[in-house]
């Protein structure tokens, strides 16, 4: 009877350390869809999309949008689970070298404009919350070409990664810096490139870069520094956050969707506000983007 007793305490913690663990992986997983389908957006440029640039329901993360530039044309890969046409052969570790080092399983570097001078800095957290989402979206079978550069790569992006610590959420300022360069890479869209690099030094957030999107469409993303003439400096914080989640400017206009305000849209407050507040911080520089 005692023996029993025991036995059943200890199947009873058993079960409990069994529900702990699933918990935890829930919140992963929870993290993973918040990153993903929120700030982090990976899903603008690895959804599959129509000839109007639409997504195809059923198709996320299954890849094939053409980004065709002088120097290259990039074809956006799936990375939904799929064992032959996604990333279902790679492991945990695998997937996450690829997206903060850009190197693939067999070594081979990838191109961009997949963003690695942000994602490099992803924190260790976030980048294994994205992958454990990624795991258990729905595999899609849709095979997608390889890119072509007409350029050299380098070796590598850069030293590897390694580790990176966790971003503190207390200060608005240095959290907003996170979300907009690591996480969101506001920064890459929103400044201009010379000579197929981004000039982050003095023009960071000041637009002007060209987003080749087919062959008749050629966007140039906006300036999203402090400048009070050509840009948001004379926004009030109200109006930078609805611009930012809802894709309307505050003249009514509405900013072109490349720009995934529908992403957006699923942030938090707290987060929506702290990316203000670091907007707010960034040194006005006049471009005004035509
Ligand atoms: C701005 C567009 C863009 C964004 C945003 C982006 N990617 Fe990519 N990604 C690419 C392109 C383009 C390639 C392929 C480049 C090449 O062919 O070398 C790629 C390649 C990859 C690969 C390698 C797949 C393979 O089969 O070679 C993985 C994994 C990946 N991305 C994951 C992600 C994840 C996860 C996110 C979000 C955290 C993300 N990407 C965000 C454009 C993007």
């Amino acid at each position: 009877m005692f023996r029993r007793l025991i036995l059943g305490c200890a199947v009873a913690a058993l079960a409990l350390t069994g529900a702990i663990a699933a918990h935890a992986g829930d919140a992963l997983v929870e993290r993973g869809a918040y990153l993903v389908n929120g700030v982090v957006a990976c899903g603008n440029c690895h959804n599959t999309r129509s000839p109007d640039m639409r997504f195809i329901e059923g198709m996320e993360f299954a890849g094939g949008l053409e980004v065709v530039e002088k120097p290259f044309t990039a074809r956006v890969p799936n990375i939904t689970p799929d064992m032959e046409t996604g990333i279902g052969a790679w492991s945990d570790g695998e997937i996450i070298t690829a997206i903060r080092d850009g190197i693939r399983p067999d070594g081979s570097l990838i191109g961009p404009p997949m963003p690695f001078s942000q994602y490099r800095n992803m924190s260790d957290s976030d980048v294994k919350a994205i992958v454990a989402y990624l795991r258990q979206v729905p595999a899609v079978s849709h095979k997608v070409e390889k890119s072509e550069y007409r350029m050299p790569l380098p070796p590598a992006w850069g030293p590897s990664v390694g580790s990176v610590a966790d971003v503190p959420t207390d200060d608005p300022v240095v959290y907003g810096a996170y979300l907009a360069g690591p996480l969101g890479h506001c920064i890459e869209c929103n400044t201009p490139m010379e000579i197929g690099r981004f000039v982050f030094e003095n023009r960071a957030f000041a637009g002007g870069l060209h987003l080749p999107l087919g062959p008749d469409m050629v966007l140039i993303t906006a300036n999203i520094t402090q400048d009070k003439e050509t840009d948001i400096g004379a926004w009030s914080d109200a109006e930078i956050a609805a611009a930012i989640t809802t894709g309307v400017r505050p003249d009514g206009s509405q900013i072109h969707p490349i720009m995934p305000s529908g992403f957006y849209a699923t942030m938090e407050k707290a987060d929506v506000d702290a990316l203000v507040a670091f907007l707010r911080t960034v040194k006005p520089v006049v471009n005004a983007v035509k």
